[in-house]
C-alpha cells in the first residue's frame, strides 16, 4: 500500500505511462499571462492538467485468471488503475479486484470511493462481458471510460479453443461422440475466428477514440501456435496466425497516436493448459531450449514493456522459452 518509497516509484512509472501528465503545464498555468483572456486560458490549462493528473487506466480482457490476472497485478503495482473483464466466474473476478487493491501503490483515497461526476470511482473494477458478443465489447469499453474517465492501455487477452488431436486431419465419424481427432468441425472454426480474431478488432474499434486521446497502447495475446504449427487445435493455430496479422494491420491503421503489438506465449501453466496431459506438457518443456515453461509473469512484463515503449508498433514477440528455435 501507499508509502513514500512506493509513491516515488509510482510517480516515475506514472509519467512513463502517461504522456498527458505535464507538471510544467501546471506551473505555467499558475504563473503565466495577463488580462482576462490570459487568465481564462491559464484556468483552462490548469483544469486540463488537473483532469489529466490521474493515474493511467488499463482495461484487461479475460482478466480474472491466468495471463490476464498476472498482468493486472503487475500493472496495479506500477501505478495503473485497472479494469478486468470476465464472463462467468464473478467470485473469482471479485477476489482479483481485492488483490489489486492490496497490491496498489496508489494513495488510499484513490483506491476506493473516490467521488466523481458519475458517483464514486474505484481504481480497480471487474466488468462482466462476453467477448463472443460484439455488443458486450462495446459496453465494456463504454463502462470502463464512464467509470475511470480515461483509457491508456487495452490488453486484449481473450482466446478460445476446443482441444483436438494436432496430428490428424482425418474426419472423426463417431456419431454423437466428442470427435476429439477431428480438426474440421465448422463450429470450432467459427468460435475460434470469432474470439481469436474478430473480438480483438471489435475491441480496438470501440477503444480507438479513447486511446487516441491518451496516445495509448493496444496489446493482444496471440500464441506461439500462431507462428509454428502447434497448440490445441488446427482452428486455434490458424486463427492465432490471423490475429498476429490483424495486429500488424491495426498498427498501420491506428498510427501515429496508438501503438499496437502482440505477445505470443508458448505453453503456460494456467487453467487453460490443464487440458493438456502431463506427458504432453513434459514433451513441450523438453523441446524448449531453456528447459522450462514460460510464465504468466513473463507475459505480464512484456505487456508492461509494450505499454511504456514509445517506439514499438506492429511487433509480435514470441515468449516460448526457445520452443521454436
Ligand atoms: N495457457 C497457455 O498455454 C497459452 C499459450 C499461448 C497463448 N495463450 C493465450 O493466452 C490468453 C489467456 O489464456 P490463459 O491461459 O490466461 O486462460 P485462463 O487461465 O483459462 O483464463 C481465462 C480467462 O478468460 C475469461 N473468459 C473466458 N471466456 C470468456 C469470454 N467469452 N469473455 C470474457 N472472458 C472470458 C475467464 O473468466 P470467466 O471464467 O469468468 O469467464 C478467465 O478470466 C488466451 O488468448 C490464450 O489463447 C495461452
Amino acid at each position: 500500500m501507499a508509502d513514500a518509497a512506493a509513491d516515488n516509484e509510482r510517480m516515475s512509472t506514472w509519467s512513463d505511462a502517461t504522456r498527458t501528465v505535464q507538471e510544467d503545464e501546471v506551473a505555467e498555468g499558475i504563473e503565466g499571462g495577463e488580462g482576462e483572456g490570459a487568465e481564462q486560458q491559464q484556468q483552462q490549462r490548469q483544469e486540463a492538467a488537473v483532469a489529466a493528473a490521474v493515474s493511467p487506466v488499463a482495461l484487461i480482457t479475460a482478466g480474472s485468471a491466468g495471463v490476464g490476472a498476472a498482468t493486472a497485478r503487475l500493472l496495479a503495482r506500477r501505478g495503473y488503475r485497472v479494469v478486468i473483464n470476465f464472463s462467468h466466474n464473478t467470485e473469482r473476478a471479485r477476489k482479483v479486484v481485492g488483490e489489486l487493491q492490496q497490491l496498489s501503490r496508489l494513495p488510499a483515497h484513490e483506491i476506493q470511493n473516490n467521488e466523481h461526476e458519475h458517483g464514486t470511482r474505484n481504481a480497480y473494477l471487474a466488468i462482466r462481458a462476453d467477448l463472443g458478443r460484439r455488443e458486450d465489447i462495446g459496453r465494456l469499453v463504454h463502462e470502463t471510460v464512464v467509470q475511470m474517465g480515461r483509457l491508456d492501455v487495452v490488453f486484449s487477452n481473450g482466446g478460445w479453443t476446443k482441444f483436438r488431436d494436432m496430428t490428424s486431419i482425418e474426419a472423426d465419424q463417431k456419431a454423437g461422440g466428442d470427435k476429439t481427432t477431428d480438426n474440421a468441425i465448422e463450429e470450432d472454426w467459427d468460435m475460434c475466428f470469432n474470439i481469436n480474431v474478430k473480438s480483438h478488432l471489435w475491441l480496438m474499434q470501440a477503444a480507438k477514440q479513447y486511446l487516441d486521446e491518451t496516445e495509448g497502447a493496444f496489446i493482444t495475446t496471440a500464441s506461439a501456435a500462431g507462428i509454428y504449427p502447434s497448440g490445441s487445435s488446427l482452428a486455434y493455430s490458424v486463427t492465432k496466425a490471423a490475429q498476429i496479422h490483424l495486429v500488424k494491420n491495426l498498427a498501420v491503421m491506428a498510427a501515429p497516436r496508438i501503438r499496437v503489438n502482440s505477445v505470443s506465449p508458448g505453453l503456460l501453466l494456467t487453467e487453460w493448459s490443464d487440458r493438456f496431459s502431463d506427458q504432453a506438457k513434459d514433451a513441450y518443456r523438453q523441446k524448449t531450449k531453456l528447459k522450462r515453461f514460460p510464465t504468466v509473469e513473463d507475459v505480464a512484463e512484456q505487456v508492461l514493456t509494450f505499454a511504456k515503449s514509445r517506439s514499438m508498433t506492429g511487433v509480435n514477440i514470441p515468449l516460448d522459452a526457445g520452443f521454436m528455435v
